[in-house]
């Protein structure tokens, strides 16, 4: 234990009166939940398409939860093929077993079911849930977790007069089957038809008294497009970003790349009557764009054009954006001590990994690689090949620490070994013309730079090093690179992947194993007894 954690748990112990909160947990409310996942017949952009269903409902259903909730989900599979949930930004503290993806479970074939057992642990903020399997989050079976804080737990904010939540991204027209055709074809997708604000492209309307001042939170729950949200005639009050609560700074309107969510304040102080909240894709030709509707109560005016006009094809606006966004270092978390008193310019990196994403040609076909590896999905999870002393899953470092230039990309399955604790530097180099955003399951991370060019360790005098925000989805620009600090102090098997569905599905991800050798429930939960075992790990 490092002596600002010994301070930190001493700070918690005084302030609850002498009581541990690690000595609670049993009474920490329990909420279930029975979400059968089905087809059904939606029409996001006018005409009818195949869609994916949670209890019947497009976008799936809100989970409103509070710090260190205990949440059981019985997912009930009636789809034609196997899936799985992951709770995007929900860190499962020594819990990788609930983490929804590939290499951490088996998946829940049709006509069966599977339960979730996690908790909401030492957590607040605006995250997602998704289908993490093939490309079914493109026809659904998304939806919002959103954390409360703790009544204990004091706020940097006054406490809003109500909240809304928006589910926003591009849509395609095709069905997740055909896009998963066009992929394993060889093929990029195309543009996408549309965007989407909670399963519409217009019309969804949020209805507030003038004078009071309401939360907004937003997540881009798209596949592949970066969008720029903003609402006509009001300023965004930015108050939390992915579980940490920034400086509220005031903006005309905000990037969110795929994967994000950020939460605004917006107060209702115009005239009576509705406004156009709009998203439109940031990056390319052509802007696509969607609107929802402000509605002051008593309104009797609708919305009027033109749209307010938002970023396009700007890059440096962007990166100028993201610096602005910054950890309040006195502002509570989760937990009753200032989100700054881990002071993680103190802390030495153990070390530095350079990740290059790539596209290349295997086997004649499109794949993405990251340092010259485009990663597939073992028959065993890895974290089942772990745990049953499996040896031929994987092998440890078969991904280099930083992109070697000259061999050919291959096709396999990359684990990063660390140690637990362990404080290490990621750069993400994107070589590449387009938008990356990256996404770290298990922990959040200091997003301390982004550069344009080729990163070098000079660009570290660049770094933020003071409160750069904490997040668990980092956008990496256009020929440009990206760099955050993690500590890895959550035990267990970790995917580190494209928050861009189509390059994660075609291999732009990895695992980061999280370990020491001591077999104790203090650093990773046992494997839970309704585990489902597939591969290597089926007792035969
Ligand atoms: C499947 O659902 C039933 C209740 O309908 C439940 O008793 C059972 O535990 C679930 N199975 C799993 C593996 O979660
Ligand atoms: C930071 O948080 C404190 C609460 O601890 C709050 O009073 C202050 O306004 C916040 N500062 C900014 C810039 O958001
Ligand atoms: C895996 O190996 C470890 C260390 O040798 C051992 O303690 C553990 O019991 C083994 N696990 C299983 C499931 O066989």
């Amino acid at each position: 234990m490092k002596p600002s954690d010994l301070l930190l748990l001493a700070f918690i112990a005084l302030a609850l009166g002498g009581f541990s909160p690690l000595m609670v947990k049993a009474e920490d409310p329990y909420r279930f939940f029975t979400w059968t996942v089905t087809y059904g017949k939606i029409s996001p952009l006018g005409a009818p398409q195949q869609g994916i269903l949670i209890n019947g409902q497009f976008p799936g259903p809100t989970i409103d939860c509070v710090t260190n909730d205990n949440i059981v989900v019985n997912v009930v599979n009636q789809l034609d093929e196997p899936i799985l949930i992951t709770w995007n930004g929900v860190q499962q503290r020594k819990n990788s077993w609930q983490d929804g993806v590939l290499g951490t479970n088996c998946p829940i074939l049709p006509n069966t079911n599977w339960t979730y057992k996690f908790q909401a642990k030492d957590q607040i903020g605006s995250y997602t849930y998704f289908l993490s399997t093939v490309l079914h989050r493109a026809a659904g079976g998304f939806g919002a977790l959103n954390i409360n804080q703790r009544s204990v737990i004091s706020i940097p904010y006054p406490a809003p007069a109500g909240e809304f939540t928006l589910l926003a991204g591009d849509w395609y027209k095709a069905s997740h089957k055909g896009l998963r055709r066009i992929l394993d074809y060889g093929k990029n997708l195309p543009l996408p038809n549309g965007l989407l604000i909670n399963g519409a492209s217009s019309g969804v309307t949020f209805t507030g008294q003038q004078g009071k001042t309401y939360k907004f939170r937003v997540s881009n729950v798209g596949i592949v497009t970066s969008i720029n949200f903003r609402i006509q005639g009001h300023t965004l009050s930015l108050i939390e970003v992915e579980g940490a609560h920034t400086q509220q700074e005031l903006y005309e309107s905000l990037d969110v790349h795929v994967g994000q969510s950020v939460t605004v304040l917006v107060t209702l102080n115009q005239a009576v009557k509705d406004y156009y909240v709009v998203i439109s894709s940031r990056f390319t030709k052509p802007v696509l764009t969607a609107t929802a509707i402000l509605r002051y109560q008593g309104s009797n005016t609708p919305a009027s054009l033109p749209l307010p006009a938002g970023p396009t094809y700007q890059v440096h606006w962007s990166m100028k954006q993201a610096r602005t966004i910054r950890l309040n270092l006195t502002a509570n978390a989760a937990r009753p001590n200032p989100q700054g008193s881990y002071h993680y310019k103190l802390i030495p990196v153990a070390r530095t990994i350079i990740l290059a994403n790539s596209p290349v040609q295997i086997n004649g076909k499109l794949r993405y690689a990251v340092n010259g590896i485009s990663y597939i999905d073992p028959e065993t999870p890895l974290k089942l090949a772990d745990y049953f002393n499996i040896s031929s899953v994987f092998t440890l470092n078969s991904i280099k620490d930083s992109p070697s230039s000259g061999q050919p990309a291959t096709l396999g399955t990359s684990v990063i070994s660390t140690t637990l604790h362990d404080f290490v530097e990621i750069v993400f180099q994107n070589n590449e013309k387009y938008v990356q955003s990256w996404h770290l399951d298990g922990s959040s991370f200091y997003a301390v730079g982004y550069g344009p060019g080729q990163w070098n360790q000079d660009m570290r005098k660049r770094y933020n090093m003071d409160d750069a925000i904490v997040r668990h989805t980092v956008q990496v620009y256009p020929l440009s690179w990206s760099a955050i600090l993690v500590s890895l102090d959550n035990k267990g098997m970790w995917n580190l992947r494209s928050a861009i569905w189509t390059r994660r599905y075609l291999g732009q991800q990895l695992y980061v194993r999280v370990w020491n050798d001591e077999l104790s429930p203090y650093t990773e939960n046992d494997i839970p007894p309704n585990a489902l075992l597939c591969g290597k790990a089926k007792r035969s």
